[in-house]
Parts: C-alpha cells; sequence; structure tokens
C-alpha cells in the first residue's frame, strides 16, 4: 500500500531577526524573533512524501536532484519526531495503519532560487514538516509543528502561520516551550505589501548556522543586543502591527536590520552580507523617507533587499529603484508580494 501527500509552504521574512543559538542542537535561539509571512504566488516550497512497503530506504530529491538524508542531521531529526509522534498513535489505535515503520521518498521544489538569502531553509523546513504531519495525521497544531521545523531551520517555524509571526525564544531547555504562534492574521493589514529586490541569486559565502555561532562567541554587542534590545523591540512591534501603525513598524524593521548587519560586522573575523548595491538601496530609502517614513528596507544573510511599504507607496518605489538600477539588478525577479497565508495541503 502506498500513501501520499502534498503540500506548499511560504516563505517569511523577520523584522527583529533571529541571529545566535543557545542549544545547536535543538535549535533554541538567543532572542525571540517576528517576521512577515509572504504570499506563495511567487515564492514557495512544495514538497511531495510518499511512503511505501515497496522502498527499501527513504530518499529526498531537492529541486530534482538526489541528495543524502543521513548526513542531514536536522532532516533526520524532523522524520525522526513526526515517526515518534505516529508510532505513539498507532500504538494507541490499532485501526490505525501502520506507517510510522514504512520507508519514505521525499521530494521538494522551490519556485525561486535556494540558498539565495531568500529563505529558502524557512519555506522549505516548514514545508518538510507540514507534508510529513499529513502522511502521518499527526493531530497538532500549527504551533505544536513549529516546535518540529525549528530543528530543521530555526526560521522555518515561523512559516507554520500565514500573517505576522513570533518566534517565541522559550526559557526550557528541551525546547517545549521555544515555538511560533500568530500574532495577526494574513487578512489583519492587507495595504503592507513586500518588494523583493534580488540583487544576487549567488549562493551567500558564510551560512546562517556558521556565521551565528561565529557571532554568539565573539560579539559583545549581541550580547548587548539580546539583553537590552530585542525584548523592548518585540513588545513595540507587536503593537505597532496590531495598531498598523506604518511608520513605527518601519523604524522598527530598518533598525533591527541594521543592528543585526552591525553585529555581523562586530563578529570576529567580521561578516558581510550586504554588498554596494545592497547598501545603495539603503541610501535610497532613506532620501525616500527624508520628510516622513513611506518604505522600509530588510536584509537578511544574504544581499538581497525586502522592501516593506503600504500598497499606494509602491508604484513610486519601483520607479525609484528602476531608475538608480536599469535592467540587470533587478530584471524580472523584483516582485510584489502581498503578506499571505499558511501552509496549504494540495
Ligand atoms: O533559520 P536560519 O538558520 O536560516 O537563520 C535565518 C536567520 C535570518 O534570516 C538572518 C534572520 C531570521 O530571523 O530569519
Amino acid at each position: 500500500m502506498t500513501f501520499e501527500a502534498t503540500c506548499t509552504a511560504p516563505v517569511n521574512i523577520a523584522v527583529v531577526k533571529y541571529w545566535g543559538k543557545r542549544d545547536t542542537s535543538l535549535i533554541l535561539p538567543t532572542n525571540s524573533s517576528l517576521s512577515v509571512t509572504l504570499s506563495q504566488d511567487q515564492l514557495h516550497s512544495k514538497t511531495t512524501i510518499r511512503a511505501s512497503a515497496d522502498f527499501v530506504s527513504d530518499r529526498l530529491w531537492l529541486n530534482g536532484i538526489e541528495e543524502s538524508i543521513t548526513s542531514n542531521k536536522r532532516l533526520v531529526a524532523c522524520l525522526r519526531e513526526t515517526r515518534a509522534l505516529r508510532t505513539k498513535i498507532e500504538a494507541e489505535d490499532a485501526s490505525a495503519p501502520k506507517l510510522a515503520h514504512l520507508n519514505i521518498h521525499i521530494c521538494s521544489e522551490n519556485n525561486f532560487p535556494t540558498a539565495a538569502g531568500l529563505a529558502s531553509s524557512a519555506s522549505g523546513y516548514a514545508c518538510l514538516v507540514y507534508t510529513l504531519s499529513k502522511l502521518f495525521q499527526l493531530p497538532l497544531d500549527a504551533s505544536d509543528l513549529s516546535i518540529v521545523a525549528r530543528q530543521g531551520s530555526g526560521s522555518a517555524c515561523r512559516s507554520l502561520f500565514g500573517g505576522f509571526v513570533a518566534w517565541e525564544m522559550g526559557e526550557r531547555a528541551d525546547g517545549a516551550d521555544s515555538k511560533a504562534v500568530q500574532i495577526a492574521p494574513e487578512t489583519h493589514w492587507p495595504d503592507l505589501q513586500a518588494l523583493i529586490c534580488v540583487v544576487s541569486d549567488e549562493k551567500k559565502g558564510t551560512s546562517s548556522t556558521e556565521g551565528m555561532q561565529l557571532t554568539v562567541k565573539t560579539s559583545p554587542l549581541l550580547q548587548e543586543r539580546i539583553k537590552n534590545v530585542v525584548p523592548q523591540r518585540m513588545d513595540e512591534m507587536i503593537a505597532a502591527i496590531k495598531d498598523k501603525d506604518f511608520p513605527k513598524f518601519a523604524e522598527l524593521t530598518m533598525r533591527d536590520s541594521n543592528q543585526f548587519h552591525a553585529v555581523c560586522l562586530d563578529t570576529y573575523p567580521p561578516i558581510f552580507y550586504m554588498n554596494d548595491i545592497s547598501r545603495a538601496i539603503i541610501r535610497i530609502i532613506t532620501e525616500y523617507n527624508r520628510d516622513g517614513i513611506k518604505a522600509a528596507y530588510t536584509y537578511d544573510a544574504g544581499p538581497n533587499a525586502v522592501i516593506y511599504a503600504p500598497a499606494a507607496n509602491m508604484a513610486e518605489i519601483y520607479s525609484l529603484l528602476s531608475h538608480y538600477f536599469p535592467g540587470a539588478a533587478f530584471d524580472d525577479s523584483l516582485g510584489l508580494l502581498n503578506n499571505a497565508a499558511a501552509p496549504t495541503t494540495l
């Protein structure tokens, strides 16, 4: 007998950044974070998982190319956790189909460049865990699933929800309270849009895993950020989102992106994720905001900009950026995205 599930999951872009782990195997962060989930129309991961008694081993294909499962500890952790939950269901209900012991084939693809600082690991692991939960019919809500997805990639836990999502860092050593919660649904602030500016689609030089551990070890500024900045910033960001206060949301978003990249510079040896084009975009947006805040930039662990702005400003921002970077810099990778919903079963 063969069992199958196919799902899609969205990308999320943080406005209060996660950077630093207090436990590297459970993926427990040194600070809470907050993100906006982006539309699945343009950017998403899509995963099909099949379980069958005919399969002789677990296998994985990423964007059409087979990859080893056993060498990927995080993927192994997500499989182990979801299989353990299925085993419990089968032990408690003798009529439940026996799935937990079957080998599975996983086929996953992104409709955008992988590992180019566009949060492909977030949508990828959220999609993997969501699809496993459908295959194994696990009675878990999105917060429960976020605890499993977090062990694939930290930021993935936030892609289990649409809209505005916080990852609460938690306090427990076993990670049971380090989970995602929805701050507001995707219908809350439809006027807020995101523009992705693909400055470069090359794979990043320093992975987020390597980068954040070096920062934890060497940056005194990170200690200041996690103790004295992020706790208050989380509260202010949640209030700005609830009030749909764009100038406040934008200021906090830009300050947080700036501090994340300052912390990277404070790492020894320093890590650079932004390039000259990234910094030029910051100058353009700063100038554009001179008489009142109309747009916010943010950068993850790569040079690509995400611009958040009210819908009415987007055409102007698009033409401003196209004027300074005609053609090549953004070409047709430039996308306009509404904030969007949670993973979907196909
Ligand atoms: O989940 P990771 O290991 O890919 O880390 C993501 C870190 C940032 O994207 C830079 C910030 C964030 O909160 O998403």
